[in-house]
């Protein structure tokens, strides 16, 4: 494809992100958001994208809201019990009305199970990927295989138990061939990421990899100039949260080196420090 014409098709998809008040800057293929595996560092340059959009303003996150079957909660008794166990009949609720809508229907995707997200519901730290892997799929659950173990191995030094923090993912099913999300699988899924980081309501979120880190940020920078810092998000009815961008651990495990290594330990450090939980020597 000619350069001129990705330039046409990225401008136009950034339009259509801009008109749904989500910047997700495209890069390559312009069908698709950039990949975790190409995230940026020195030792292995992200490209950058190939036309910029309008700058999009700080800070408000306001998806276009899509049809309210898919993203508004069902009328339904109000749950009694300890804040955890509000909190997960709340997550159920959210898994019920995404799988009755199915919005990864929308493109076909050869999944076999819903990957929704696990941890503890009440969590003050959320960590968000991009899409479920074959090993997710397989077992249902988030962050499972090589790049799960990883991040395992992350939030360990960081002092806590996998069981202490909630893991979700943009996407709640694997993707076609394991691809970066389209902005049309993205579109659908994230009222319910939404959701579920109300419920949740954690002090900190992590972003793992470009498309997280660019949803929540509604930036369209590289991860160069996203991670290690705050960024304020807001979801659709307007609650604020505090987003922190970093490597995906499957960039860091293909770029193992004392500099990725370093600057993830740097942006850990910083959610710790927000949270004044104490950060263990390394
Ligand atoms: N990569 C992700 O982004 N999410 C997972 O759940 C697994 C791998």
């Amino acid at each position: 494809m000619s350069p001129d014409r990705v330039r046409r098709l990225v401008a136009q998809d950034a339009r259509a992100w801009g008109q749904l008040g989500v910047a997700w800057g495209l890069r390559g293929d312009a069908s698709r958001v950039p990949a975790a595996s190409s995230a940026p560092e020195t030792v292995q340059p992200e490209p950058e994208p190939q036309a910029q959009p309008e700058p999009i303003p700080r800070n408000p996150m306001k998806l276009t809201q899509p049809p309210a079957a898919q993203i508004e909660a069902k009328p339904m008794p109000t749950p009694t019990g300890t804040p955890a166990e509000v909190a997960q009949h709340q997550l159920a609720q959210i898994l019920q009305d995404y799988t009755e809508a199915a919005p990864h229907l929308v493109t076909g995707t050869p999944h076999t199970t819903i990957v929704f997200g696990e941890g503890d519901p009440c969590a003050r730290i959320m960590f968000v990927g991009e899409a479920p892997g074959a090993d997710e799929d397989r077992l249902g659950r988030p962050f499972v295989g090589r790049a799960g173990q990883k991040l395992e191995q992350m939030i360990i030094a960081m002092g806590l138990q996998r069981e202490d923090v909630y893991i979700a993912n943009v996407l709640k099913v694997r993707p076609p061939n394991n691809a970066t999300p389209t902005l049309e699988e993205a579109q659908a899924c994230a009222p319910y990421l939404m959701r579920q980081i109300e419920v949740i309501q954690p002090e900190a979120i992590v972003a793992l990899g470009l498309p997280s880190a660019r949803l929540l940020t509604q930036q369209t920078l590289s991860m160069r100039d996203l991670r290690g810092r705050w960024w304020p998000m807001a979801t659709p009815s307007g609650q604020e949260f505090q987003v922190l961008p970093t490597y995906h651990p499957a960039y860091l495990l293909r770029n193992y080196t004392p500099e990725t290594r370093r600057k993830v330990w740097e942006d850990l450090k910083c959610v710790l420090e927000r949270l004044q939980l104490p950060v263990p020597d390394r």
